[in-house]
């Protein structure tokens, strides 16, 4: 499947993203193990979170949809869940298959799990390190660090107190999940505080958790209760929107809903330190808030965006390099070598495929520098199977000269399946087609 997309003279509305792509996964997990029913509105219905689904519904959880985005998860409990008679494919889901590991990583049976080809690629052993030293047992291709993987839960997790060389959320949701099993309070410390999406929520399901800092949690394992989760629209999403009505012309857009836990709003910093008009209107919350996000089209200043900014914004990279190749002055990007190992390796894939569209980024070991100023001219490009790619580049062909074709952009369905109908209605037209 491919994308043509034409460059738009307006885009102006106002328009909601699907739901977060982190919570939505933990809302499925965290309801699976818990005791009574999770209803959750909002839930992302994008490939990798059904993928999750399916996961839990092969581990016995029955799960009912009740309407669009609105699921009820029977729970079954710390210890009902029984051995998957088939092996769990991933997808293209990191999320998936990192927290699924840790959340059989308490089960005394054995699962196996797999993926695509990109997925294949993608490093594991940060999480069966500290899962292995819990007690789980865990075999796989390059020696642990590759699916597809075999995890034989421990029937007791051992409590560890970890010291996480990558600031991950994903690595610190795996060793919670299989924490809540454990014989006593498990710690996560991280380099620099990672998404809390699971922390957030574990409270919600009435897990009793401890944080002495931004950077450490201490679980104490227990039985967790169903609950009511409304996932908030998905910044990681909105942030394609949002870049794009700070570029077209005369733009100007709002996505309503949006949620902005302050371990996710890292674009939000970087687009005020780039002098981009934006305003935020709260619109409630428990736990995860929300707000309306308004920007309107303005000239942007470059920036520098590294250390402990990496992990707040890194899905939103891709789609920052568009709007550093446009702003003035050059923007670098550092400390963010966690870029190599996502769904593509984005740093060679941004600066392959956005040369193609005649602008040029000088490519790093952990980062990259974009001399701005530059303009995009139609091309065609790829998306190397990467979501995030597909659709950064989606967005700078708004404003290219002429039109551009993106290919391989199936991968969007993963994270947000209606991009290409929002950006339409908000150009008021078909600023983007799709070729099958
Ligand atoms: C995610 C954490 C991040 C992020 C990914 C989703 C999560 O990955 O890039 O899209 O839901 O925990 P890492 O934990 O590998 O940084």
């Amino acid at each position: 499947m491919n994308f043509r997309v034409r460059p738009v003279r307006r885009l102006s509305g106002e328009c909601e993203v699907p739901g977060d792509k982190s919570i939505s996964h933990r809302a499925a997990l965290l309801g699976a193990l818990a005791e009574g029913p999770t209803e959750v509105q909002g839930y992302l219905e994008g490939e990798d979170c059904l993928r999750t689904i399916t996961a839990i519904q092969m581990m016995g959880v029955e799960v009912t949809k009740k309407g669009p985005g609105h699921y009820r998860i029977a729970g079954a409990g710390l210890g009902g869940l029984v051995e998957p008679a088939d092996v769990i494919d991933c997808g293209n889901s990191g999320t998936t298959a990192r927290l699924l590991i840790g959340f059989v990583a308490g089960q005394p049976f054995w699962t196996l799990l797999t993926g695509d080809e990109s997925l294949r690629r993608r490093p594991m052993k940060r999480v069966a390190q500290p899962l292995m030293r819990m007690g789980a047992t865990i075999v796989g291709r390059a020696d642990g660090e590759r699916l597809p993987l075999a995890v034989r839960g421990a029937a007791r997790p051992r409590a560890i107190a970890y010291d996480t060389p990558v600031a991950s959320a994903q690595v610190k949701s795996a060793i919670l999940l299989a924490g809540l099993r454990a014989d006593g309070p498990v710690a996560v410390r991280e380099p620099a505080p990672s998404r809390d999406h699971s922390e957030v929520m574990l409270r919600a399901f009435g897990a009793r958790l401890e944080r002495p800092d931004t950077r450490t949690v201490i679980l104490h394992p227990g039985p967790l209760r169903g609950t009511a989760i409304q996932v908030p629209g998905d910044i990681s999403s909105a942030a394609f929107v949002l870049a794009a009505g700070l570029i077209v012309p005369g733009a100007r857009v709002t996505v309503r809903r949006v949620g902005v836990n302050p371990t996710r709003t890292g674009l939000l910093d970087v687009l005020a330190a780039m002098h981009a008009p934006l305003t935020t209107k709260a619109q409630g919350g428990e736990g995860e808030p929300m707000a309306a996000l308004t920007v309107s089209a303005g000239p942007l200043a470059a920036t520098t965006v590294a250390d402990a900014l990496i992990p707040r914004l890194i899905d939103e990279i891709p789609v920052l390099a568009v709007l550093g190749a446009m702003a003035r002055g050059t923007t670098e990007i550092r400390d963010a070598a966690e870029l190599r190992v996502k769904e593509s390796d984005r740093i060679a894939v941004l600066g392959r495929e956005l040369a193609k569209m005649g602008v040029r980024i000088e490519d790093r070991a952990d980062g990259m520098a974009i001399a701005g100023g530059q303009r995009f001219r139609g091309a065609r490009v790829a998306s190397a199977g990467d979501h995030r790619m597909a659709m950064a580049l989606a967005v700078a062909g708004l404003v290219a000269d002429g039109e551009t074709v993106i290919e391989d952009t199936a991968c969007v369905q993963t994270s947000f399946p209606t991009f290409v109908e929002t950006l339409n209605a908000l150009a008021g037209g078909d600023a983007i087609t799709v070729e099958r």
